[in-house]
């Protein structure tokens, strides 16, 4: 028998038409919780969706950007999980999707656009750090000016709050994912030209928000 790990693409596609239903019955504990404010912070930091260009990395069934896509923005979805993208045309069947893994950077046909959002939600600890600041060095030359990044992770102010909650979520812990670490990361963000701001929403995730400063 083929086996899937979740982490692959196949194991996504796995669990895509049981997504939406999972979440909801999961967001106490580790690894979702608080999952609905986290997306409601992503959205309230988005101005004036109509007409802009947003991309959501990672973007799933679409349960983040399905809400500005009802406002009138323009959503660009990357996944590596074909049957997650299905999922996602049935709630936005105008947006643009594209099959690509995260590894293998930004995929061609979006390399010529400007986006004044990219957003990100749950997706991006599939990244080791290294992967993490390179793909974000990518996904810079494609950020409008005035744009912003905003990463919605599981992820922590710093090393004693991720030790913390490991400690709490035992046996749960997933020791493959690769949670973001605020006091680690903003050095090298700046050093690649942003400016960063970190807000913890709930006791697992937060959400970080990246803008061109060069
Ligand atoms: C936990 S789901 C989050 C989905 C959605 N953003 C949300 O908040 O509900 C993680 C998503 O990232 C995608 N993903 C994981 N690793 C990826 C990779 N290396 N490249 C592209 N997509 C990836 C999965 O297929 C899945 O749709």
């Amino acid at each position: 028998m083929e086996e899937t790990s979740v982490l692959d693409s196949k194991g996504f596609d796995k669990w895509a038409g049981e997504y939406d239903r999972s979440i909801a019955e999961s967001s106490k504990g580790y690894p979702f919780e608080g999952y609905y404010d986290v997306l409601s912070s992503v959205h309230s930091l988005v101005k004036e969706p109509e007409g802009k260009n947003i991309l959501d990395i990672g973007i799933g069934t679409g349960l983040l950007t399905n809400e500005l896509y009802k406002k009138g923005a323009n959503i660009f979805g990357l996944d590596f999980s074909e049957r997650m993208i299905a999922e996602a045309k049935i709630k936005m069947p105008d947006g643009s999707f594209y099959i690509s893994d995260m590894k293998d950077g930004i995929p061609d046909a979006l390399n010529s656009k400007c986006f004044d959002y990219i957003v990100s939600s749950y997706a991006i600890h599939h990244l080791d750090k290294e992967e993490k600041l390179k793909f974000l060095k990518d996904l810079k030359d494609i950020l409008d000016d005035e744009g912003s990044i905003i990463i919605a992770d599981i992820s922590f102010r710093n090393n004693e709050d991720l030790a913390e909650c490991k400690l709490e979520s035992e046996h749960k812990w997933d020791e493959e994912e690769h949670y973001m670490v605020i006091e680690d990361l903003t050095g090298d963000l700046l050093g690649m030209g942003f400016t960063s701001k970190y807000t913890q929403i709930s006791k697992y995730a937060g959400v970080l928000e990246l803008s061109k400063n060069s």
